[in-house]
This record gives C-alpha cells, sequence and structure tokens, in this order.
C-alpha cells in the first residue's frame, strides 16, 4: 500500500499520542494468581470457535512481563497506555470476593507507568466476562450490570485518582451482536433476543459504573466509553438503499450514542425489532442512569461499509463484507433485509478497506453533533502478514502507510474543528485476535510466540518518532529509523 496524504503535518504538543491492548488478547496466565475463567477461556477452548484452536492462555505472557513491557513503552516514547482490566483477575466469580493477587497486579502496572511518565488509561471491560456471570444469563441478565458496577467501584477505590481516565466499557456493540446474536464472539450466543436485552444492560453497566467510579472518586473524576461506530454508506440514492443504510445507523450506532449520549433510544429501533421483542427489560429510571457526562468519547476506528437492500447469503464463518467473522445467524439484528457489498481494496489482512476519509467524515460528524464532547481515537491500526528481514526488522511498510494516513485523517478533522485530543494505535504488541487468534498481527511490536520476544517494528519506530517530533514522518523514514 502507498500512502495517499502528505507527511509533514504537526500535531500540538498537548495532543496525547499512546497506543492499546486488552487483557484477555495480551496477558496470558489465565489461571495464575486466583484468576477465574472468563467467557473467552471457555469459547476459546472450544473446537472450532477460534482460527487454529488458539487461545490466550499464553498470549503474549505480559502478566509476566510488565516490567520489560513498560520499560519498552518508555523507550518508545508513549504518552498514555489503555489497557483493560480483565475482571476475573480482581473477582474470579464475578460477584462477591474480591482478588488481591489480581488488585496487586493492576495496582503495579499503573505505578510502573506512572514512574515512566505514561498515563494509564483503564478500561473496564474488554470482553473478558467472568464465566459464572456468563452461566447466571451473561449480559442478557440485567444482574450482570449490577455486578459491574460493583467492581467498578472497588477498582476504582483501589486505583484510585493515579488513573487518567477511567473508560466503562470497550465496543459494546461487539460485546452484544456478535457475542449474543452472530456467535462468533464469546460467548457464542445466536439468539436475536438476548443480543437487544444485552445492548441494554451493556448500556445500563456503562452508566451504573460511571456513577459509582465518581461516587468514589469525585463528580470530576474523567469518565468515558469506547464505541466502535460504523461508517456506513448506501450504495445508492434510491430510498430502500438509503433505509438499509438507516437500519445498521440504528442498529449499530444509534442504540449506543442515543442511551449513553442523549438519554433515549432511537425510536425507530423499536419498530426495527418490533417481532424480536418490546424492550420491556428498559426499566423505568433506566436511561437517566445511563446518560453520565463523559470527559471524553472514545472511538474505534479501522474501516468502512456499503450496504443496499436485498437479501444476505447465509454466513459460513468466512470473514464477511461487514467487516466480521460471518455466521449463519446475523449479528444485524432487525435488519434482515440488508446486504452488505464488498469494498475495492487496498485491504488488511482482516479484510478490511482502508480509507482514512472514513475517519474525517466520523470525527465531524460527531462534532457537528455533540459540539462540547472532546473526542479521542482509542483504536486505529491494521493487521498484517509481517515477516522478519535479514536484518533482523520487521519492515512493516504497509502498516506505516495506514497508520501515517489515518493519523493525517486525525490532523484533517482537527483542522475543520473538531476537538480530538488523543490518538492509541492499536496495537502495542502483536496479539490474541479474538476469533482470528494469532494469525492477524495488529502490533507496532512483534511478538514472536515461540520464544515471546518483543521486536519493535518499523512502524514502532515510525510512531516513536512521531511523538517525539509531533510532526508526521515521511514512510519513507521508517526503515532507517
Ligand atoms: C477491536 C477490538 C480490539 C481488536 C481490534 C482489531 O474491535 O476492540 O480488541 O481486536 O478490533
Amino acid at each position: 500500500m502507498t500512502t495517499t496524504r502528505p507527511s509533514g503535518r504537526q500535531f500540538p504538543a498537548d495532543f496525547l499520542w499512546g497506543s492499546a491492548t486488552a487483557s484477555y488478547q495480551i496477558e496470558g496466565a489465565v489461571d495464575v494468581d486466583g484468576r477465574g475463567p472468563s467467557i473467552w477461556d471457555t469459547f476459546s477452548r472450544t473446537p472450532g470457535k477460534v482460527l487454529d484452536g488458539d487461545t490466550g492462555d499464553v498470549a503474549a505472557d505480559h502478566y509476566h512481563r510488565v516490567p520489560q513491557d513498560v520499560a519498552m513503552m518508555g523507550d518508545l516514547g508513549l504518552q498514555a497506555y489503555r489497557f483493560s482490566i480483565a475482571w476475573p483477575r480482581i473477582q474470579p466469580t464475578g460477584s462477591g470476593e474480591f482478588n488481591q493477587a489480581g488488585l496487586d497486579f493492576y495496582s503495579d502496572l499503573v505505578d510502573r507507568l506512572i514512574a515512566q511518565g505514561i498515563d494509564p488509561y483503564v478500561t473496564l471491560y474488554h470482553w473478558d466476562l467472568p464465566q459464572p456471570l456468563e452461566d447466571a444469563g451473561g449480559w442478557a441478565n440485567r444482574e450482570t450490570a449490577l455486578r459491574f458496577a460493583e467492581y467498578a467501584r472497588k477498582v476504582a477505590e483501589v486505583l484510585g485518582d493515579r488513573v487518567t481516565m477511567w473508560t466503562t466499557l470497550n465496543e459494546p456493540w461487539c460485546s452484544s451482536f456478535l457475542g449474543y446474536a452472530s456467535g462468533v464472539h464469546a460467548p457464542g450466543v445466536t439468539d436475536d433476543e438476548k443480543a437487544l436485552r444485552a445492548v441494554h444492560h451493556l448500556n445500563l453497566a456503562h452508566g451504573l459504573a460511571a456513577r459509582a467510579i465518581k461516587d468514589v472518586l469525585g463528580e470530576d473524576t474523567p469518565v468515558s466509553i469506547t464505541l466502535n461506530l460504523h461508517v456506513t454508506r448506501a450504495a445508492s440514492e434510491d430510498p430502500a438503499d438509503v433505509e438499509a443504510k438507516r437500519r445498521i445507523d440504528t442498529i449499530a450506532n444509534e442504540v449506543f450514542i442515543g442511551p449513553i449520549l442523549d438519554g433515549e433510544y432511537p425510536k425507530e429501533v423499536f419498530a426495527d425489532t418490533a417481532e424480536i421483542t418490546d424492550w420491556g427489560f428498559v426499566l423505568d429510571g433506566d436511561l437517566d442512569l445511563i446518560k453520565v457526562p463523559l470527559a471524553v468519547l472514545g472511538v474505534n476506528y479501522y474501516s468502512t461499509g456499503k450496504v443496499k437492500h436485498g437479501t444476505p447469503p447465509k454466513g459460513d464463518g468466512t470473514p464477511g463484507p461487514d467487516g466480521h467473522r460471518s455466521s449463519p445467524n446475523s449479528p444485524w439484528v432487525g435488519a434482515s433485509q440488508v446486504e452488505w457489498l464488498p469494498l475495492p481494496g487496498p485491504h488488511t489482512a482482516m479484510g478490511w478497506n482502508i480509507e482514512p476519509e472514513g475517519l474525517v467524515e466520523l470525527l465531524v460528524e460527531l462534532h457537528e453533533r455533540y459540539p462540547g464532547l472532546p473526542l479521542a481515537i482509542t483504536e486505529n491500526g491494521a493487521a498484517f502478514y509481517d515477516t522478519v528481514s535479514e536484518d533482523g526488522r520487521v519492515h512493516d511498510a504497509e502498516r506505516v502507510a495506514y497508520l501515517h494516513d489515518h493519523i493525517d485523517a486525525v490532523g484533517e478533522a482537527r483542522d475543520k474543528g473538531v476537538d480530538v485530543r488523543a490518538y492509541f494505535v492499536w496495537s502495542l504488541m502483536d496479539n490474541f485476535e479474538w476469533a482470528y487468534g494469532f494469525d492477524r498481527r495488529f502490533g507496532i511490536v512483534r511478538v514472536d510466540y515461540d520464544t515471546l520476544e518483543r521486536t519493535v517494528k518499523d512502524s514502532g519506530h515510525w510512531y516513536a518518532e512521531l511523538i517525539r517530533t509531533g510532526t508526521v514522518p515521511t514512510p519513507e523514514s521508517a526503515a532507517t529509523l
């Protein structure tokens, strides 16, 4: 891939540069020091669920390598690190007793980050639900939201004001619809009604946890949520295609943005899903609880989508044109007459099209709609099939080009007046990429899964140079930095 945008854009000194990971994807040590099982342990050990039968049992073994990994972050010059806390490490069964060893692990991580001058951005839930909570109904069960708030309260008490930003949930769309509708993610349930319950209970969990954190640490404590807002376009101006896009926008984006930022569900969703549920699980007062002032909205962005009216083919487990692993039961609940179209390349190893303009569009739209709400790119990055060259380096020119163009796109959005304050590259290091196991590498640092050795890729050196200078370096410079 070549770049489509110029180099040299300057960012202000107060723009925050970081990178992101998630607990199950990097930690390993799944049965160490009292950690309980999560839905991803169960799912990944179920034959056929994850490519090549990979599990997070060892992953990048980060649990045992924190000092070295944090030192590496320091060498890269990261200003912030977005990581998630494994709920089952803190509370092995998801309720009751807390596990001191788990709390100590994250407390030590936070201290080390601060000692390196790196701001800790904590995500409380990046998909590793304690298995006993799933056994009791998981996110389809309202109780899970209440348990989540208790867990959040405990973490807030222990980590306290050492945390720069508290993010409640990562991508509740994935938790709801990949977890409970298409079932390509844990817990692997395929039940549309449960998926919609999960939507509401995740929204409720966000609100309750945000309130618990503020209750412990004060009203001004910065809380956020990270959403994977889908940028979808209609294939034509035909009203049927425009309606197809509207359906996707509703079930992908508005069901989260609506309650979280506006305090109400989009009324269209009730009609779109009327055959599945009457949404009786939304109780009086819930919407007031869900809407909490956010310090920032986290935006994860990778690619765009295109839809038209039509009858989609049944999914067969291969990567679908919507960017997700396909399944006989579609994740697009309430949108059964919507067909996703393949998009022209270039594509990443995920099959995702590369379109930085989609990021500008998304940021501008969000800013116009919520002018007072600061934004952060909490994930952006690309998987490619990297190789180690004879010189021992990973010359991941395609990833460099991807980051180059998307970071320039962030700058363009800023020029257009969007208040975007931070950028976190996904990911700090290669890791367990959910249903695709270790096959898809997103890191700016390579992990050798035999030796667990870390090697900073060209993209990592390039990103470090960007952070050092505040200026987007040329992609060509990456190989020699
Ligand atoms: C996002 C997830 C993250 C990672 C990237 C590629 O949906 O939040 O964990 O898997 O996709």
